[in-house]
């Protein structure tokens, strides 16, 4: 029987450290959720002592998901092992992963301590984690880099103390397939312990060899693979999970392997993480982008015609993507609606089922052809109705190219009052949200703003991104539309009802000055202090 590859999810831990990754609370539970219906074996949620919002969602992805362990960082400290504990003790299954640089690189100049030191640190926090917790994941820093024959005394030592997994990470993402293969065959030859524990790989994508080098990793002999949903994390990010999994089930003639993942899910996951985080996928991204099945030129069209096996490796179906065609129609009825809506994945309640059907009957009337990605899309935007502070009531814009644009718009407060305010810009754009600010009477800066067109077709429906802040922090929001300014409108304020209400900051300044005061921390190392 092939033998079983774990996945371990760190999309919530070194992909949201990832600059423009960011979520809220709400955002990493409904993250964390996909991820248990995806399939992987484990998630790490976060980095508990790294700030109190970080601590407060890796408790609530621990409480929030039942089959996937539930895994916390954790510097070799006792504080942060303590902090890691405690936000995972509730998870039905919890795991403390640690980790201590073990390259003379790190240990020399950002740690300040011996081999010895560090073997000793090693042993002492991985027994201090197992008193606590009896899944413990001990990760060597920069193991690529790390002298082989020490490398083997660390993993002894950690498995001798109670680590149940051993994690060889390309920290800095400088190794080649070969290397990795050798060291992870290495490992496995010279630490007699080594069948108590699993090895894992944990590949940055630094020379774009992420996937390969876990790959190696595990035809050495590793059966378990980090990685994060599109490769999302530090700089160059970390091995994707969708490639993995899709190059482990495409070549299992070459990798006689099984993973737990249900690939129909894949598309789903990274559509949510794009969404969520309001970055685009690469049209080109391998399993994901939205070229990765379309064939363009002629002689692939023939020959996909005569046999769909002559280009295409893998189905579109197996990592769930859904075909745009004519699904609905203005004489729709409710019950066909939510019967479509339940076909592509998604349970409405009763209340949002009633708002999206509303929407749906308004999109009929301006656009004809209503297809499976409209109806995501304008799921997809749908707000949460506790959120929805501020509504569109209307709205007229008047632009053109000698006239100055403005804008004339009315809000609803909370369902009850209704507030209008005219407002002038540079474009219709500019207008209309400094009429918002004037109405809601609260400053606010456009940090990022994207509008795309959600299928093909002049009556397409836009789809608007935007970032917006103030001084507590960042906010995202999108609007669908047939017209683009309402979109941007219905996006502005679906960022705006983030920003008043108090759930949802992306970064607030107190947690930023916190994970500020921890990076400085981190910077000085380990002192004999820090490990009082
Ligand atoms: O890249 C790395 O080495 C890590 C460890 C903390 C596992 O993320
Ligand atoms: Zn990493």
């Amino acid at each position: 029987m092939a033998e079983k590859i774990y996945i371990f999810d760190t999309t919530l831990r070194d992909g949201e450290q990832a600059p423009g990754y960011s979520m809220n609370l709400e955002e990493k539970i409904r993250m964390a959720r996909q991820l248990e219906s995806l399939g992987v074996d484990i998630i790490e949620a976060g980095f508990a002592i790294s700030s109190p919002g970080d601590f407060e969602s890796v408790e609530a992805i621990a409480k929030a998901v039942e089959k996937p362990v539930v895994a916390s960082l954790a510097r070799a400290l006792k504080k942060d092992i303590d902090a890691a504990w405690n936000a995972v003790k509730c998870a039905r299954h919890p795991r403390i992963h640690l980790f201590l640089a073990t390259s003379d690189i790190h240990l020399e100049y950002k740690l300040k301590i011996s081999r010895e030191e560090a073997l000793s640190r090693i042993r002492e926090n991985v027994r201090y984690a197992k008193s606590l917790c009896d899944d413990i994941e001990f990760s060597l820093e920069d193991a690529t880099r790390t002298d082989l024959d020490y490398m083997c005394a660390v993993v002894q030592a950690a498995i001798e103390e109670g680590a149940t997994t051993v994690n060889l990470p390309d920290t800095v993402g400088y190794s080649t397939p070969a290397e990795i293969s050798n060291m992870v065959s290495y490992v496995r030859k010279n630490v007699p312990c080594i069948d108590k524990a699993r090895i894992s790989m944990h590949c940055h994508n630094d020379l774009g060899l992420a996937v390969a080098n876990s790959l190696a990793g595990v035809e050495a002999g590793a059966r378990q693979v980090e990685c994060t949903v599109c490769g999302i994390g530090e700089r160059a990010g970390n091995a994707a999970l969708e490639e993995l999994v899709m190059a482990m089930k495409t070549r299992h003639d070459r990798f006689d392997y099984e993973t737990g993942i249900v690939t129909e899910e894949i598309t789903r996951t990274a559509r949510l993480l794009s969404k969520t985080t309001g970055v685009k996928i690469n049209p080109s991204k391998a399993i994901v982008g939205d070229n990765a099945f379309a064939h363009e030129s002629g002689i692939h069209q023939h020959g996909m015609m005569a046999n769909s096996k002559t280009y295409e490796i893998m189905t579109p179906e197996s990592v769930g993507v859904v075909k745009t065609n004519l699904v609905l129609g203005k004489h729709s009825g409710q019950h066909a609606f939510t019967k479509k809506m339940e076909e592509l994945g998604y349970t409405l309640t009763k209340e949002q089922a009633d708002n999206l059907f509303k929407e749906f009957k308004k999109t009929c009337d301006r656009k004809k052809n209503i297809t499976e990605r409209d109806l995501i899309a304008l799921v997809e935007a749908q707000e949460n109705p506790e959120m929805q502070t501020w509504t569109l009531d209307s709205f007229v814009v008047n632009s053109g190219n000698r006239m100055t644009s403005t804008a004339c718009i009315s809000l609803t407060k909370n369902g009850e009052k209704t507030y209008q305010e005219v407002a002038s810009g540079t474009g219709p754009v500019y207008a209309s949200l400094r009429c918002v600010e004037k109405i809601i009477k609260h400053p606010f800066s456009l940090e990022e703003y994207q509008l795309q067109a959600v299928t093909e077709h002049r009556d397409a429906l836009g789809e608007v991104l935007v970032k917006i802040s103030d001084e507590s922090g960042v906010y995202r929001g999108r609007g669908v539309s047939t017209d683009v300014i309402e979109a941007s409108i219905l996006a502005c304020l679906n960022a705006v009802n983030k920003m008043i209400s108090s759930s949802g900051p992306l970064s607030s300044a107190e947690n930023s000055a916190q994970k500020m005061s921890f990076e400085n921390d981190m910077l000085v190392g380990h002192t004999d202090k820090r490990s009082e």
